[in-house]
């Protein structure tokens, strides 16, 4: 599975790497990004501009979070994938990222109980109202006979995101979302077979994983999972056992890649540049999943180029660095320095600023 070159031993980040019948140039991934400029949910012009800017010849882009129908949204402005509006609207977003040469793939999600009204979960338990500013109102519990519905949407979603060009999709199960509010015992108090223990917390992600394997592949299938993740209220007991049991659970479904996050990472504020060593707790979960291992969170050049070098991860994605520095490959390249991100302008519903004006190397 492993074709680095020897080119680059230096650089680990830019060595060849294979992952599945793509074939990478380099290991730095753009981390799935929220950017809530997809006016009425609807993908707009500018975001081609953006993502192209980001894209390399044989680099892997995910693309942000992305609903998978209309009760899955909960961030304003953030994009979809449920309508024939939304795939039109994305295929010159793809095209572009393609023009370049670039891997691109769509992370699809429901976000549950994150939404302020009408919003469902694996509970009945809301977010505490007024938590990070919002008045979030209590979920209703979703009912055992309403999941196929939901695991339906996924697929759905992931089928149009194949026919708006995207080379594959990423099942976002992290961040507090509603795939993470059945994993995390936090949140999941059923008692129904969706509910108690890891088999059944983990028995919604694994339906929807399978009905989109069986949709458009296991090539084309990625799944992003934070067990560590206190975000939003969705902690869990053990998250070493709970990504341990995904990680081996995965395995049966033959998916192209694990995306894991790092312990203490949310991305809400300014990355901080210490040289802390890497955490390392991912390492079990690497080790258990049979196929490609991106690790994600808290990432800069050398902790990225310890990973790889030491085999701890195939690719590593970078947030708020590649957010801030569309040319981030180039840069790690010259191992030159590097824009910061102003966390200020994350949302703004601004089509240029914060979002494509981050000036490349040859600019600043
Ligand atoms: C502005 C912003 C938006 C984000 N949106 C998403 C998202 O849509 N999906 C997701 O899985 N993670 C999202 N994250 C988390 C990032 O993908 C990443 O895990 C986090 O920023 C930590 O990585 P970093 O230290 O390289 O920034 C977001 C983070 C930021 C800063």
């Amino acid at each position: 599975m492993y074709e680095s070159s020897s080119s680059n031993d230096l650089t680990p980040l830019l060595t060849l790497y294979r992952m599945g019948k793509f074939d990478l140039s380099h290991r730095i991934v753009l981390a799935p990004l929220s950017r809530n400029r997809s006016y009425n949910n609807v993908p707009q012009p500018h975001a081609a501009l953006y993502y192209s800017q980001r894209a390399t010849k044989g680099g892997l882009l995910i693309a942000e979070g992305t609903g998978v129908s209309h009760t899955a949204q909960g961030f304003p402005h953030a994009p979809g994938i449920w309508t024939k509006e939304h795939v039109e609207a994305w295929k010159p977003i793809v095209d572009a990222v393609h023009q370049k040469g670039g891997i691109f793939f769509l992370q699809i999600l429901h976000v549950g109980r994150l939404s302020t009204n009408d919003s469902i979960s694996s509970t009945d338990k809301g977010i505490t109202p007024g938590l990070n500013g919002v008045e979030w109102s209590p979920p209703r519990r979703i009912r055992k006979d309403e999941i196929p519905n939901i695991v339906n949407d996924f697929r759905l979603a992931a089928r149009n995101a194949i026919e708006a060009g995207f080379d594959g999709v990423e099942i976002h199960a992290t961040n507090g979302c509603l795939i993470e509010q059945f994993l995390k015992d936090e949140v999941n108090d059923r008692k129904d077979e969706y509910g108690g223990s890891l088999e059944n917390r983990s028995r919604i992600a694994l339906e929807i994983v399978e009905a989109i394997t069986n949709e458009i592949g296991s090539s084309r299938v990625g799944i992003r999972l934070s067990p560590f993740s206190n975000f939003m209220e969705s902690g869990d007991s053990n998250p070493d056992a709970l990504g341990l049991y995904m990680a081996n659970a995965l395995n049966k479904f033959d998916i192209l890649y694990l995306h894991m996050v790092e312990p203490g990472v949310s991305g809400a504020t300014v990355l901080q540049e210490s040289e802390d060593e890497t955490p390392h707790r991912l390492l079990r979960m690497r080790k258990a999943f049979k196929n490609t291992f991106i690790a994600a969170g808290g990432y800069n050049r050398s902790k990225g180029n310890q990973a790889i070098g030491e085999n701890y991860a195939d690719l590593v994605a970078f947030g708020r660095l590649f957010l801030a520095n569309p040319d981030l490959p180039r840069r790690y390249e010259l191992d030159a320095s590097l824009n910061e991100c102003n966390s200020s302008t994350f949302y703004v519903l601004d089509p240029v600023v914060g979002y494509t004006d981050y000036p490349f190397l040859e600019e600043a």
